[in-house]
């Protein structure tokens, strides 16, 4: 298959984009770089510097079997500050880049979607038939791609494989979990553990869980550029599927943090903060769509492997 990956300088694109060439694909990875890095881009890809919301760019590029679009900026709390910016990258790019792969003939679009779809819901776990509630910028412009795609699929213009992710984590020695700015706990809380911060936050020790701290669902990156591909095939019996990617199972930020003493066998000094606004209590999802529609199921994402890889990564660099 030809295959165009957006956002293939960044963190779950560079993986994805390595076992797509790993498997055989040919594919075309188009990064703006306006967050990855061009040494992310695995070298057996063809790496294309752009942005996905030129047209001109994505037209010259020709047809495609699928296009993987990660592309996106990814930190809710920036989006609060300027939603405009996430509007403008995430939203008005995309449907700029599938309009030009339709028009150059390209049939499936996959998605990267977030469980920030779903806001703060209180019923775990989460399945695809809750009510979408978004409560940031950066939720409600993955949502508002969700919906494009969907009347697209329904009105045959194209098929898409919406995946919405929960907390993506891990990492492997060629692709670490490495964002800049970085906001993610696993890397953050192993940064400490190096002693490249002195401490690390955990924001909210009050609310209703097991330790009072949040419960998220941690997926190994591996897992989901699997989910990936397999989605790819997937779209050739169904038009249009809404996903979700992760576990089925939570860990609270403090289970996280033990995990990372345990692993590096390091110190991790925390300081405990006041609740962030917006932040959801728990986040865990169903994903028994996911095994049933693309007979696919984590392999790598039990918590203490999870944070064994990442650390591994993490030290590389
Ligand atoms: N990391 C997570 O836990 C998580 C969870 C849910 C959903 N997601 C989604 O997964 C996708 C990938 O996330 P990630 O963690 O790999 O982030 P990342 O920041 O590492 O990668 C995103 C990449 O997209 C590129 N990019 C951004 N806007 C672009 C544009 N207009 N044109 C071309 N390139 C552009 C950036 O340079 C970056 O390399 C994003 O869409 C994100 O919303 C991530």
């Amino acid at each position: 298959m030809r295959v165009l990956v957006t956002g293939a300088a960044g963190f779950i694109g560079s993986t994805t984009t390595e076992q797509l060439v790993e498997l055989g694909h040919d594919v075309v990875a188009l990064d703006s770089l306006v967050r990855g890095r061009a040494d992310n881009v695995p070298s057996r890809a063809t790496f294309v510097e752009g942005d996905c919301g030129d047209a001109h760019l994505i037209r010259s590029l020709g047809a495609f079997d699928a296009c993987v679009h990660f592309a996106a900026l990814i930190e809710p709390a920036d989006s609060m500050n300027s939603p405009e910016t996430f509007f403008t990258n995430n939203v008005s790019q995309s449907f700029t880049m599938i309009e030009a792969l339709i028009e150059t003939g390209t049939p499936k679009v996959v998605f990267s979607s977030s469980c920030a779809v779903y806001g703060n819901q209180v019923e775990m776990p989460i399945d695809e038939d809750r009510a979408t509630n978004p409560r940031s910028p950066y939720g409600e412009s993955k949502l508002m791609v969700e919906q494009g795609l969907r009347w697209m699929a329904e009105r045959g213009r194209l098929r898409s494989a919406v995946l919405r992710y929960f907390n993506a984590a891990g990492g492997t020695l060629a692709h670490p979990e490495r964002h800049s700015p970085e906001i993610h706990l696993i890397p953050l809380a192993l940064d400490t553990a190096l002693g490249r911060r002195d401490v690390l936050s955990v924001f909210g020790t009050d609310y209703p869980t097991s330790d009072g701290t949040c419960v998220r669902d941690y997926i190994h990156v591996s897992d989901l550029a699997d989910a990936h591909v397999r989605a790819i095939d997937a779209l050739d019996e169904h038009a249009e599927l809404t996903l979700n990617l992760g576990t089925g199972t939570g860990s609270s930020i403090l289970e996280v943090i033990d995990s990372v003493r345990r692993i590096t066998g390091r110190e991790v000094p925390v300081r405990l903060a006041d609740r962030r606004p917006g932040d959801p209590a728990e986040a865990v999802a169903s994903n028994a769509k996911a095994r049933e529609l693309l007979g696919w199921s984590p392999q790598k994402s039990l918590l203490d492997d999870i944070v064994s890889d990442a650390w591994s990564a993490h030290k590389s660099f």
